[in-house]
Protein backbone atom coordinates (compact mmCIF):
# COMPACT_ATOMS: atom_id res chain seq x y z
CA UNK A 1 0.00 0.00 0.00
CA UNK A 2 1.48 3.31 -0.79
CA UNK A 3 0.96 6.62 1.39
CA UNK A 4 0.15 9.94 -0.38
CA UNK A 5 0.74 13.03 2.11
CA UNK A 6 -1.67 15.46 0.84
CA UNK A 7 -0.82 18.83 1.65
CA UNK A 8 -3.43 21.35 2.33
CA UNK A 9 -5.90 18.40 1.77
CA UNK A 10 -8.87 19.43 3.56
CA UNK A 11 -9.50 21.74 1.67
CA UNK A 12 -11.86 21.77 -1.45
CA UNK A 13 -9.12 19.90 -4.11
CA UNK A 14 -7.84 17.95 -1.63
CA UNK A 15 -10.69 16.41 -0.21
CA UNK A 16 -11.88 15.34 -3.52
CA UNK A 17 -8.79 13.77 -4.44
CA UNK A 18 -8.58 12.18 -1.01
CA UNK A 19 -11.46 9.99 -2.12
CA UNK A 20 -10.76 9.41 -5.33
CA UNK A 21 -6.77 7.90 -3.74
CA UNK A 22 -8.42 5.73 -1.20
CA UNK A 23 -11.26 4.48 -3.73
CA UNK A 24 -7.95 3.43 -5.83
CA UNK A 25 -6.26 1.89 -2.54
CA UNK A 26 -4.05 4.30 -1.59
CA UNK A 27 -3.42 5.43 2.33
CA UNK A 28 -3.83 9.19 2.92
CA UNK A 29 -2.07 11.34 5.14
CA UNK A 30 -3.20 14.88 5.33
CA UNK A 31 -1.53 17.66 6.94
CA UNK A 32 -3.20 21.12 6.97
CA UNK A 33 -3.77 24.13 9.32
CA UNK A 34 -7.39 24.73 8.53
CA UNK A 35 -6.98 28.15 7.68
CA UNK A 36 -9.27 27.39 4.56
CA UNK A 37 -11.18 24.33 5.39
CA UNK A 38 -12.19 22.34 8.82
CA UNK A 39 -11.59 18.72 10.17
CA UNK A 40 -15.29 17.88 9.07
CA UNK A 41 -14.20 17.83 5.38
CA UNK A 42 -12.13 14.90 6.35
CA UNK A 43 -14.65 13.24 8.52
CA UNK A 44 -16.62 13.08 5.70
CA UNK A 45 -14.34 12.01 3.34
CA UNK A 46 -13.78 9.21 5.90
CA UNK A 47 -17.75 8.87 6.28
CA UNK A 48 -17.57 8.47 1.94
CA UNK A 49 -14.66 5.87 1.51
CA UNK A 50 -15.71 3.90 4.45
CA UNK A 51 -11.63 4.38 5.14
CA UNK A 52 -9.67 6.28 7.63
CA UNK A 53 -7.04 9.11 7.31
CA UNK A 54 -4.34 10.03 9.56
CA UNK A 55 -4.71 13.94 10.13
CA UNK A 56 -2.43 16.37 11.35
CA UNK A 57 -2.96 20.03 12.25
CA UNK A 58 0.11 21.35 11.58
CA UNK A 59 1.68 24.79 9.22
CA UNK A 60 3.57 23.30 6.46
CA UNK A 61 5.89 26.50 6.93
CA UNK A 62 6.78 24.99 10.15
CA UNK A 63 9.67 22.68 9.13
CA UNK A 64 10.19 21.18 12.47
CA UNK A 65 6.40 20.60 12.77
CA UNK A 66 6.32 19.19 9.65
CA UNK A 67 9.56 16.90 9.89
CA UNK A 68 7.14 14.78 12.23
CA UNK A 69 4.85 13.73 9.87
CA UNK A 70 7.85 12.58 7.90
CA UNK A 71 9.33 11.12 10.99
CA UNK A 72 6.54 8.96 11.72
CA UNK A 73 5.18 7.47 7.71
CA UNK A 74 6.44 5.97 4.97
CA UNK A 75 5.74 8.27 2.59
CA UNK A 76 5.52 7.73 -0.82
CA UNK A 77 4.61 10.62 -2.36
CA UNK A 78 3.54 14.02 -1.47
CA UNK A 79 0.94 16.21 -3.34
CA UNK A 80 1.16 19.89 -2.44
CA UNK A 81 -2.04 21.38 -2.46
CA UNK A 82 -1.68 23.84 0.97
CA UNK A 83 -1.79 27.36 -0.70
CA UNK A 84 -3.82 30.55 -0.49
CA UNK A 85 -5.77 31.34 -3.53
CA UNK A 86 -7.98 34.28 -3.50
CA UNK A 87 -7.11 36.41 -6.59
CA UNK A 88 -7.86 39.82 -4.75
CA UNK A 89 -6.57 38.98 -1.40
CA UNK A 90 -3.09 38.68 -2.81
CA UNK A 91 -3.11 42.25 -4.42
CA UNK A 92 -3.95 43.45 -0.40
CA UNK A 93 -1.75 41.49 1.36
CA UNK A 94 0.85 40.24 -1.26
CA UNK A 95 3.67 39.31 1.27
CA UNK A 96 1.55 37.06 2.77
CA UNK A 97 0.81 34.98 0.01
CA UNK A 98 4.60 35.03 -0.74
CA UNK A 99 5.17 33.85 2.81
CA UNK A 100 2.93 31.09 2.75
CA UNK A 101 2.76 30.15 -0.54
CA UNK A 102 6.95 29.78 -0.96
CA UNK A 103 7.61 28.59 2.31
CA UNK A 104 4.93 25.84 2.14
CA UNK A 105 6.99 24.79 -0.50
CA UNK A 106 10.11 24.74 0.70
CA UNK A 107 9.26 23.10 3.71
CA UNK A 108 7.71 20.55 1.80
CA UNK A 109 10.78 19.92 -0.02
CA UNK A 110 13.72 20.44 2.27
CA UNK A 111 11.70 17.24 4.55
CA UNK A 112 11.34 15.51 1.43
CA UNK A 113 14.88 15.61 0.92
CA UNK A 114 16.00 14.05 4.47
CA UNK A 115 13.48 11.48 4.52
CA UNK A 116 13.98 10.39 0.64
CA UNK A 117 11.03 11.10 -0.28
CA UNK A 118 11.37 11.51 -4.66
CA UNK A 119 7.90 12.05 -5.78
CA UNK A 120 5.59 15.37 -5.59
CA UNK A 121 3.14 16.95 -7.60
CA UNK A 122 2.08 20.54 -7.21
CA UNK A 123 -1.06 22.30 -7.65
CA UNK A 124 -0.16 25.11 -10.34
CA UNK A 125 -2.87 27.21 -12.63
CA UNK A 126 -3.71 28.01 -15.59
CA UNK A 127 -2.78 31.29 -14.45
CA UNK A 128 1.03 30.81 -15.04
CA UNK A 129 -0.22 31.21 -18.92
CA UNK A 130 -0.77 35.42 -18.50
CA UNK A 131 -1.58 37.30 -20.88
CA UNK A 132 0.71 37.21 -23.56
CA UNK A 133 0.09 33.24 -24.70
CA UNK A 134 -3.13 32.55 -26.77
CA UNK A 135 -5.78 30.16 -26.11
CA UNK A 136 -6.15 27.02 -25.85
CA UNK A 137 -3.05 27.00 -23.69
CA UNK A 138 -0.66 24.25 -24.32
CA UNK A 139 1.92 23.15 -21.82
CA UNK A 140 5.12 24.01 -23.67
CA UNK A 141 4.37 27.51 -24.05
CA UNK A 142 6.58 29.49 -21.75
CA UNK A 143 4.98 31.30 -18.52
CA UNK A 144 3.87 34.55 -19.27
CA UNK A 145 3.47 37.69 -16.98
CA UNK A 146 0.58 37.53 -14.15
CA UNK A 147 -1.79 39.98 -12.74
CA UNK A 148 -1.39 39.26 -9.22
CA UNK A 149 0.55 38.13 -6.65
CA UNK A 150 -1.27 34.87 -6.31
CA UNK A 151 -0.35 33.97 -9.99
CA UNK A 152 3.07 35.09 -9.08
CA UNK A 153 3.52 32.33 -5.75
CA UNK A 154 2.79 29.80 -8.76
CA UNK A 155 4.94 30.65 -11.75
CA UNK A 156 8.02 30.97 -8.76
CA UNK A 157 6.74 27.41 -7.02
CA UNK A 158 6.85 26.10 -10.58
CA UNK A 159 10.31 27.51 -10.89
CA UNK A 160 11.22 26.32 -7.38
CA UNK A 161 10.15 22.89 -8.20
CA UNK A 162 11.92 22.60 -11.63
CA UNK A 163 15.26 23.91 -10.34
CA UNK A 164 15.15 21.07 -7.18
CA UNK A 165 14.61 18.36 -10.18
CA UNK A 166 17.32 20.04 -11.68
CA UNK A 167 19.88 19.39 -9.33
CA UNK A 168 18.25 15.93 -7.79
CA UNK A 169 18.43 12.96 -10.32
CA UNK A 170 16.15 10.96 -8.10
CA UNK A 171 13.70 13.72 -7.76
CA UNK A 172 10.11 13.21 -9.83
CA UNK A 173 7.74 16.44 -10.05
CA UNK A 174 4.34 16.84 -11.83
CA UNK A 175 3.19 20.13 -12.49
CA UNK A 176 -0.78 20.24 -12.50
CA UNK A 177 -2.21 23.10 -13.99
CA UNK A 178 -5.65 23.37 -12.97
CA UNK A 179 -8.45 25.54 -14.97
CA UNK A 180 -11.62 26.11 -12.97
CA UNK A 181 -12.53 23.60 -10.84
CA UNK A 182 -16.15 23.55 -10.14
CA UNK A 183 -18.89 21.13 -8.85
CA UNK A 184 -18.82 18.70 -5.83
CA UNK A 185 -18.45 15.34 -5.15
CA UNK A 186 -22.08 13.88 -5.78
CA UNK A 187 -22.78 12.33 -2.66
CA UNK A 188 -23.49 16.04 -1.64
CA UNK A 189 -21.21 15.69 1.40
CA UNK A 190 -17.98 17.24 0.48
CA UNK A 191 -17.84 20.29 -1.80
CA UNK A 192 -16.61 23.97 -1.82
CA UNK A 193 -16.90 26.15 1.24
CA UNK A 194 -15.76 29.52 0.68
CA UNK A 195 -15.04 31.60 4.10
CA UNK A 196 -16.76 35.14 3.79
CA UNK A 197 -18.40 36.85 0.29
CA UNK A 198 -16.98 34.19 -2.67
CA UNK A 199 -14.96 35.13 -5.32
CA UNK A 200 -15.20 32.66 -7.97
CA UNK A 201 -18.25 32.64 -9.73
CA UNK A 202 -19.77 29.20 -9.25
CA UNK A 203 -19.86 29.57 -5.31
CA UNK A 204 -21.51 32.68 -5.83
CA UNK A 205 -24.33 32.02 -8.05
CA UNK A 206 -25.11 28.81 -5.40
CA UNK A 207 -25.20 31.21 -2.75
CA UNK A 208 -27.88 33.43 -4.48
CA UNK A 209 -29.74 30.23 -5.44
CA UNK A 210 -30.24 29.31 -1.70
CA UNK A 211 -30.75 33.00 -0.43
CA UNK A 212 -27.69 33.51 1.22
CA UNK A 213 -26.37 36.56 -1.23
CA UNK A 214 -29.26 38.86 -3.01
CA UNK A 215 -27.48 38.75 -6.78
CA UNK A 216 -24.94 37.97 -8.83
CA UNK A 217 -23.01 40.46 -10.30
CA UNK A 218 -21.31 39.33 -13.93
CA UNK A 219 -18.28 41.30 -14.67
CA UNK A 220 -18.24 42.51 -18.18
CA UNK A 221 -20.29 41.87 -20.87
CA UNK A 222 -18.42 43.82 -23.69
CA UNK A 223 -15.87 41.40 -23.90
CA UNK A 224 -14.99 40.11 -27.43
CA UNK A 225 -16.52 36.78 -27.25
CA UNK A 226 -19.17 35.09 -28.94
CA UNK A 227 -21.66 36.46 -26.06
CA UNK A 228 -19.45 39.39 -24.42
CA UNK A 229 -19.25 37.67 -21.42
CA UNK A 230 -15.61 35.79 -20.24
CA UNK A 231 -14.92 32.47 -21.08
CA UNK A 232 -13.40 29.52 -19.11
CA UNK A 233 -12.52 26.21 -18.84
CA UNK A 234 -14.41 24.50 -15.67
CA UNK A 235 -13.60 21.50 -14.96
CA UNK A 236 -15.76 19.18 -12.41
CA UNK A 237 -13.71 18.62 -9.50
CA UNK A 238 -14.03 14.79 -10.04
CA UNK A 239 -12.28 14.95 -12.77
CA UNK A 240 -9.91 16.80 -11.38
CA UNK A 241 -9.28 14.53 -8.75
CA UNK A 242 -8.96 11.68 -10.65
CA UNK A 243 -6.47 13.82 -12.73
CA UNK A 244 -4.61 13.65 -9.56
CA UNK A 245 -4.88 9.75 -9.29
CA UNK A 246 -3.19 9.29 -12.96
CA UNK A 247 -0.52 11.96 -11.79
CA UNK A 248 0.38 9.62 -8.64
CA UNK A 249 0.63 6.35 -10.80
CA UNK A 250 3.00 9.04 -13.30
CA UNK A 251 5.16 10.50 -10.66
CA UNK A 252 5.63 6.80 -8.89
CA UNK A 253 6.97 5.68 -12.18
CA UNK A 254 9.24 8.57 -13.94
CA UNK A 255 11.96 11.16 -13.15
CA UNK A 256 12.33 14.95 -13.87
CA UNK A 257 9.77 17.39 -14.44
CA UNK A 258 6.71 17.30 -16.35
CA UNK A 259 3.81 19.39 -16.73
CA UNK A 260 -0.26 19.04 -17.98
CA UNK A 261 -2.70 20.79 -18.25
CA UNK A 262 -5.90 20.15 -16.21
CA UNK A 263 -8.90 21.25 -18.14
CA UNK A 264 -12.07 20.02 -20.70
CA UNK A 265 -10.56 21.75 -23.59
CA UNK A 266 -14.44 23.48 -24.08
CA UNK A 267 -14.94 27.32 -22.67
CA UNK A 268 -18.15 28.47 -21.27
CA UNK A 269 -19.27 32.02 -20.92
CA UNK A 270 -20.21 33.23 -17.79
CA UNK A 271 -23.99 33.76 -19.05
CA UNK A 272 -23.89 30.59 -20.36
CA UNK A 273 -22.73 28.74 -16.68
CA UNK A 274 -25.67 30.80 -14.90
CA UNK A 275 -28.34 30.18 -17.30
CA UNK A 276 -27.48 25.92 -17.72
CA UNK A 277 -27.40 25.88 -13.64
CA UNK A 278 -30.95 27.92 -13.71
CA UNK A 279 -31.79 25.22 -16.06
CA UNK A 280 -30.20 21.90 -15.04
CA UNK A 281 -31.90 23.15 -11.16
CA UNK A 282 -34.82 24.44 -11.97
CA UNK A 283 -34.28 27.77 -10.14
CA UNK A 284 -33.85 31.05 -10.43
CA UNK A 285 -30.37 32.94 -10.17
CA UNK A 286 -30.82 36.93 -9.73
CA UNK A 287 -28.29 38.56 -11.96
CA UNK A 288 -27.18 41.89 -13.04
CA UNK A 289 -24.36 43.00 -15.94
CA UNK A 290 -21.75 44.94 -14.22
CA UNK A 291 -18.31 46.27 -15.14
CA UNK A 292 -15.01 44.20 -16.10
CA UNK A 293 -13.25 43.20 -12.64
CA UNK A 294 -9.31 44.36 -13.08
CA UNK A 295 -7.16 41.40 -14.20
CA UNK A 296 -9.74 39.21 -16.25
CA UNK A 297 -8.50 37.61 -19.35
CA UNK A 298 -11.59 37.64 -21.79
CA UNK A 299 -10.91 33.74 -22.51
CA UNK A 300 -8.89 31.04 -20.59
CA UNK A 301 -9.02 27.22 -22.11
CA UNK A 302 -6.98 24.27 -22.10
CA UNK A 303 -5.78 22.34 -25.02
CA UNK A 304 -6.01 18.99 -22.74
CA UNK A 305 -4.66 16.35 -25.18
CA UNK A 306 -1.20 15.90 -23.58
CA UNK A 307 -3.01 14.69 -20.02
CA UNK A 308 -4.80 11.92 -22.78
CA UNK A 309 -2.16 10.72 -24.49
CA UNK A 310 0.55 10.51 -21.14
CA UNK A 311 -1.21 9.89 -18.64
CA UNK A 312 -4.63 8.68 -19.84
CA UNK A 313 -6.91 10.89 -18.43
CA UNK A 314 -9.47 12.98 -19.51
CA UNK A 315 -12.92 14.39 -18.51
CA UNK A 316 -15.81 12.34 -18.16
CA UNK A 317 -18.45 15.20 -16.60
CA UNK A 318 -20.37 17.81 -18.22
CA UNK A 319 -21.58 21.57 -17.50
CA UNK A 320 -24.84 20.08 -16.19
CA UNK A 321 -23.37 17.95 -13.99
CA UNK A 322 -21.09 20.76 -12.23
CA UNK A 323 -24.15 22.56 -12.16
CA UNK A 324 -26.14 19.75 -10.83
CA UNK A 325 -23.74 18.76 -8.39
CA UNK A 326 -22.76 22.26 -7.06
CA UNK A 327 -26.20 22.67 -6.27
CA UNK A 328 -27.01 19.35 -4.24
CA UNK A 329 -24.31 20.12 -2.54
CA UNK A 330 -25.22 23.80 -1.88
CA UNK A 331 -28.71 23.26 -0.92
CA UNK A 332 -27.96 20.02 1.49
CA UNK A 333 -25.48 22.54 2.86
CA UNK A 334 -26.44 26.06 2.64
CA UNK A 335 -23.82 26.85 5.19
CA UNK A 336 -20.87 24.98 4.12
CA UNK A 337 -20.02 22.54 6.86
CA UNK A 338 -20.89 24.74 9.66
CA UNK A 339 -24.32 22.92 9.40
P1 LIG B 1 -8.52 25.41 -0.49
O1 LIG B 1 -8.25 26.73 0.15
O2 LIG B 1 -9.85 24.82 -0.34
O3 LIG B 1 -7.41 24.35 -0.03
C1 LIG B 1 -6.11 24.72 0.36
C2 LIG B 1 -5.84 24.07 1.70
O4 LIG B 1 -4.52 24.41 2.14
C3 LIG B 1 -6.80 24.55 2.80
O5 LIG B 1 -7.32 23.43 3.48
C4 LIG B 1 -5.92 25.39 3.73
O6 LIG B 1 -6.36 25.34 5.08
C5 LIG B 1 -4.56 24.73 3.52
N1 LIG B 1 -3.41 25.59 3.80
C6 LIG B 1 -3.11 26.82 3.29
N2 LIG B 1 -1.93 27.25 3.81
C7 LIG B 1 -1.48 26.29 4.65
C8 LIG B 1 -0.34 26.15 5.49
N3 LIG B 1 0.57 27.12 5.58
N4 LIG B 1 -0.21 25.02 6.22
C9 LIG B 1 -1.14 24.02 6.16
N5 LIG B 1 -2.23 24.11 5.38
C10 LIG B 1 -2.41 25.22 4.65
O7 LIG B 1 -8.15 25.58 -2.05
P2 LIG B 1 -8.40 24.58 -3.26
O8 LIG B 1 -9.38 25.20 -4.17
O9 LIG B 1 -8.61 23.22 -2.75
O10 LIG B 1 -6.97 24.70 -3.98
C11 LIG B 1 -5.93 23.79 -3.71
C12 LIG B 1 -4.70 24.25 -4.47
O11 LIG B 1 -5.02 24.35 -5.86
C13 LIG B 1 -4.19 25.62 -4.06
O12 LIG B 1 -2.78 25.61 -4.08
C14 LIG B 1 -4.71 26.53 -5.16
O13 LIG B 1 -3.92 27.66 -5.34
C15 LIG B 1 -4.66 25.61 -6.37
N6 LIG B 1 -5.60 26.01 -7.42
C16 LIG B 1 -6.92 26.16 -7.13
C17 LIG B 1 -7.80 26.58 -8.13
C18 LIG B 1 -9.26 26.80 -7.82
O14 LIG B 1 -9.93 27.49 -8.59
N7 LIG B 1 -9.81 26.24 -6.75
C19 LIG B 1 -7.33 26.82 -9.43
C20 LIG B 1 -5.97 26.64 -9.70
C21 LIG B 1 -5.11 26.22 -8.69
N1 LIG C 1 -17.32 36.32 -12.35
C1 LIG C 1 -18.45 37.13 -12.36
N2 LIG C 1 -19.02 37.43 -11.16
C2 LIG C 1 -18.55 36.97 -9.97
C3 LIG C 1 -17.40 36.13 -9.98
C4 LIG C 1 -16.80 35.84 -11.20
O1 LIG C 1 -18.89 37.56 -13.41
O2 LIG C 1 -19.12 37.29 -8.92
C5 LIG C 1 -16.69 35.98 -13.64
C6 LIG C 1 -15.26 36.48 -13.75
O3 LIG C 1 -15.24 37.82 -14.18
C7 LIG C 1 -14.68 35.49 -14.75
C8 LIG C 1 -15.45 34.20 -14.48
O4 LIG C 1 -16.61 34.58 -13.77
O5 LIG C 1 -14.98 35.93 -16.04
C9 LIG C 1 -14.66 33.20 -13.66
O6 LIG C 1 -14.17 33.86 -12.49
P1 LIG C 1 -13.55 33.08 -11.26
O7 LIG C 1 -13.16 34.10 -10.24
O8 LIG C 1 -14.45 31.99 -10.83
O9 LIG C 1 -12.28 32.37 -11.90
P2 LIG C 1 -10.98 33.00 -12.61
O10 LIG C 1 -10.94 32.42 -13.99
O11 LIG C 1 -10.92 34.44 -12.48
O12 LIG C 1 -9.81 32.41 -11.69
C10 LIG C 1 -9.77 31.05 -11.30
C11 LIG C 1 -9.13 30.92 -9.93
C12 LIG C 1 -7.68 31.29 -9.98
C13 LIG C 1 -6.99 30.54 -11.07
C14 LIG C 1 -7.70 30.71 -12.38
C15 LIG C 1 -7.08 29.86 -13.44
O13 LIG C 1 -9.77 31.76 -8.99
O14 LIG C 1 -7.08 30.90 -8.77
O15 LIG C 1 -9.06 30.32 -12.23
O16 LIG C 1 -6.97 28.55 -12.98
F1 LIG C 1 -5.73 31.02 -11.19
Amino acid sequence: MKNILLAGGAGYIGSHTAVELLESGYDVIIADNYSNSCPEAIKRVEEITGKSVKAYEVDIKDTAKLEKIFMENDIDAVIHFAGLKAVGESTQKPILYYRNNIDTTLSLLECMKKYNVNNIIFSSSATVYGEENPVPYTEEMNRGTCTNPYGWTKVMMEQILEDAAKADDKLSVVLLRYFNPIGAHESGRIGEDPQGIPNNLMPYVSQVAVGRREQLTIFGNDYDTPDGTCRRDYIHVVDLAKGHVKAIEYVLENDGVEVFNLGTGTPYSVTEIVSTFEKVNDIKVNHVYGARRAGDLPESYANADKALSVLGWKTEKNLADMCRDTWNWQKNNPNGYKN
